[in-house]
């Protein structure tokens, strides 16, 4: 049986906390090992371009996101890891597109409305993104995307942008299908305000955080007096608490005993969270001492990536009669 052909882009933007980790990375580490896939990750750089518009930032997000893939367990030896800029087949394509794609059609995005709300003077890399994204999927004859909820309506743009390409000038792209990787028991993890995590409501638990990082995120908490069970406190420790392999019961009798102690809990968690975090936060800080490795991953990621996307690019040039 052959293995289908998967893509996933990821922009980095800034620190991984652990509602990205246990809704989309953890999911997608075990989607990449499975042996089902011809796996390919992609550093979306000229994506993350519209929000970082300054050099160091730039350099360090990329390096740090690729380095937080590596701790958490993504094998470059499974997985080609690229940086989308590595590959200049992608700007390329998305410029063909460009010219097939009509501009009420992409003003009907969400992701548009959502950003034209905010601010009504938005580059028009942002109004172009699906576009981009839509070049980024079909220049590997990509069949799976894993996505969280949020962008399931990116991959059916690509779906349409691939049938208007191969309806005008005949069959090159695949139509690929959207992998909803969100785990249904844990579909928002909270912060510590209680909506969901997020790196805009600056209520995250960092991925990779110190014990005292730990602590004092912890201790900043929400908590709502007069019950016996702090909400947050309870939601996010569950959550943990499963990771750790700690059953139902032992974790129930352990909120049994605590009822409450507020500090006490809040304690529970505090080690909780380290017990989870400390093996990934030491094995990121082994592979930090080789920043050379991380660049040679990228390299031999963009040889692998660049080899099949010129491949369909020439195609799709053939097609359009440029070549
Ligand atoms: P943020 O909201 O912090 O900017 P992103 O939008 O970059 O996070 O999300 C990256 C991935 O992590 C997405 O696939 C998203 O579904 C997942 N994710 C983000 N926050 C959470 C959360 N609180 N709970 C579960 N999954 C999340
Ligand atoms: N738009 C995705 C996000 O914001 C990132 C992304 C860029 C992507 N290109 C992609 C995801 C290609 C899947 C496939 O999360």
């Amino acid at each position: 049986m052959s293995k289908k052909i998967l893509l996933s882009g990821v922009k980095p933007t800034g620190r991984a906390h652990i509602g990205n980790y246990f809704g989309a990375m953890k999911q997608f580490v075990h989607l990449a090992h499975s042996g089902a896939y011809h796996c390919f990750v992609m550093i979306a750089d000229y994506h993350a371009l519209n929000f970082i518009q300054n050099k160091e930032e730039m350099q360090k997000v990329i390096y740090e996101l690729a380095l937080d893939y590596l701790a958490i367990g993504l094998d470059p030896e499974k997985v080609v890891i690229f940086k989308q800029s590595d590959v200049s087949a992608h700007t390329e394509l998305a410029w063909i597109f460009d010219t097939l794609v009509t501009m009420p059609y992409l003003m009907r995005a969400h992701a548009y409305k959502d950003a034209e709300a905010k601010n009504k003077e938005l580059s028009v890399g942002t109004f172009n993104y699906p576009v981009l994204m839509a070049a980024d999927i079909l220049l590997y004859g990509t069949q799976t995307v894993p996505v969280g909820q949020d962008q399931k309506q990116h991959v059916e743009y690509t779906r349409d942008i691939a049938q208007k390409f191969n309806n005008t000038f005949g069959e090159t792209f695949t139509l690929p299908e959207e992998l909803i990787i969100t785990d249904p028991h844990i579909a928002a993890v909270p912060g510590t305000d209680g909506r969901k995590m997020s790196k805009s409501y600056n209520n995250t638990i960092p991925l990779f955080a110190s014990r005292e990082e730990i602590e004092k995120v912890v201790m900043s908490i929400v908590t709502d007096s007069g019950s016996d069970i702090p909400a947050n406190v309870h939601a996010i420790h569950r959550i943990v608490s499963d990771e750790l392999h700690r059953s139902a019961e032992e974790f129930n009798t352990m909120y049994d005993a605590n009822k409450g102690k507020y500090q006490a809990l809040k304690k529970l968690l505090i080690d909780d969270l380290d017990a989870f975090i400390t093996p990934l936060r030491d094995r990121r800080a082994e592979l930090a001492k080789d920043p050379q490795r991380v660049v040679e991953v990228l390299k031999r990621g963009a040889e692998k990536a660049n080899e099949r996307a010129q491949a369909k690019l020439m195609q799709a040039k053939k097609a359009i009669g440029v070549l």
